[in-house]
């Protein structure tokens, strides 16, 4: 007889929770690629208009891939047909392609890679190496590091700009290379990992959002506050980015760099943890607003588990177990939503801290701890 453990414990009847509440709401919205939610709590649809704030909006890929867990958990079809409906409905952002940017990853590697994991679909293979493809042609060889975004907002020059997030692009790349035998993929998401190694992480384990390079020559200008509260801060989503994707380039890689990166990362915001266990917006920001990101927390909660399960000591192990652990408790006990009232699980997050709106539900805040909880249940269904 095998004894569970404390974690699969405490997962089990969370599971239970989580195949009820989406069993209605993937059924209630399996038309939508849903990202918050309305006055009356139910998904809206993200995908009016091709842009990047439509059918190319970066999180769309988080709905095939909340669909692809559940149906990995349950083995039902519904879920599949779902999954595979939004990846085929987000084919289109490849025919409009000016709204895609380094969010590639985020957007094709939970659907198309992970429906060519799952059942070997070819169209799905070519959409994943397309994906890799756009994701790789970003990459600014001078300055070594991925493009973000292009038209941020009217007039801005991103040229320059590479942000944190990025990392948990890579892992399209380090796939495309596998997949495709081509070592170029891998090569170029190193580069820029080693870059971001080089000028995001600041000495105390803290992480800036944005650098600017010069594009001409690749030098570094500046950095910029992005979404966190500003100038030289802790923007809290980009820190999980960070814990998270260095974690997957170690294991891609096997570079230990990119490993003690991570611990590094996660060591800064385990020491900032308020006391409830809840992760603010911005690690630094004042104690009023007190701006949550329930998102951070859950990216942070998966990111810090894989961190556990790719370090080689025992009691190192156990620490970031319970540390992700707290993490997805605090979150469950406090800030998730079983009821039929909200579309979503996870309440309290936060996009950016200077928006005008706070404490909203994000669809990849629930992707992320519904991927931790799955995590903690003993149960490996990484798409990354
Ligand atoms: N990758 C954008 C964000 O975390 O808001």
């Amino acid at each position: 007889m095998t004894t569970m453990t404390m974690y699969e414990q405490w997962a089990s009847p969370v599971i239970r929770q989580i195949r009820e509440k989406l069993a209605w709401s993937s059924e209630k919205n399996k038309d939508k690629l849903p990202y918050t939610t309305g006055p009356d709590g139910s998904y809206l649809d993200r995908a009016a208009g091709n842009d990047c704030n439509g059918l190319s909006w970066w999180t769309n890929g988080f709905w095939g891939g909340t669909m692809w867990l559940l149906y990995q958990d349950t083995q039902q079809e519904g879920y599949k047909e779902i999954a595979q409906a939004a990846e085929q409905r987000m084919d289109a952002c490849f025919n409009f392609f000016y709204g895609l940017n380094h969010d590639a990853g985020f957007m094709f590697q939970p659907t198309a890679v992970e429906d060519y994991r799952l059942t070997g679909n070819e169209a799905s293979r070519r959409r994943g190496l397309y994906a890799a493809t756009l994701l790789a042609g970003r990459f600014n060889p001078v300055g070594k590091f991925i493009r973000a975004w292009d038209g941020a907002w009217p007039g801005a020059d991103t040229r320059g700009w590479a942000i944190i997030d990025c990392m948990c692009n890579l892992p399209l790349l380090y796939w495309a290379s596998r997949e495709s035998n081509d070592p170029r993929y891998k090569q170029v998401a190193m580069l820029h990992a080693d870059t971001a190694m080089q000028h995001f992480i600041r000495a105390d384990g803290s992480v800036r959002h944005i650098i600017e390079f010069d594009p001409e020559t690749g030098a570094y200008l500046r950095s910029h506050g992005g979404q966190g509260y500003g100038h030289g801060s802790a923007w809290a989503r980009g820190q999980a980015w960070a814990v998270y994707g260095f974690t997957l380039s170690y294991l891609y890689t096997g570079k230990e760099e990119y490993r003690a990166a991570a611990q590094k990362v996660a060591d800064y915001c385990l020491a900032h943890l308020p006391q409830n266990g809840l992760v603010p917006c911005d690690f630094t920001q004042p104690a009023q607003p007190a701006w949550e990101d329930s998102c951070a927390a859950a990216i942070l909660a998966s990111g810090i588990w894989e961190l556990a399960e790719a370090l080689p000591g025992a009691a190192e192990k156990e620490h970031y177990h319970q540390a992700a652990w707290r993490l997805a408790d605090a979150l469950y006990r406090q800030r998730t939503d079983w009821s039929r009232g909200c579309d979503a699980i996870v309440q309290n997050c936060t996009a950016a801290y200077h928006d005008k709106n706070h404490h909203f539900p994000m669809n990849y805040a629930d992707y992320y701890f519904i991927e931790a909880v799955y995590k903690m249940a003993g149960k490996n269904y990484m798409p990354w």
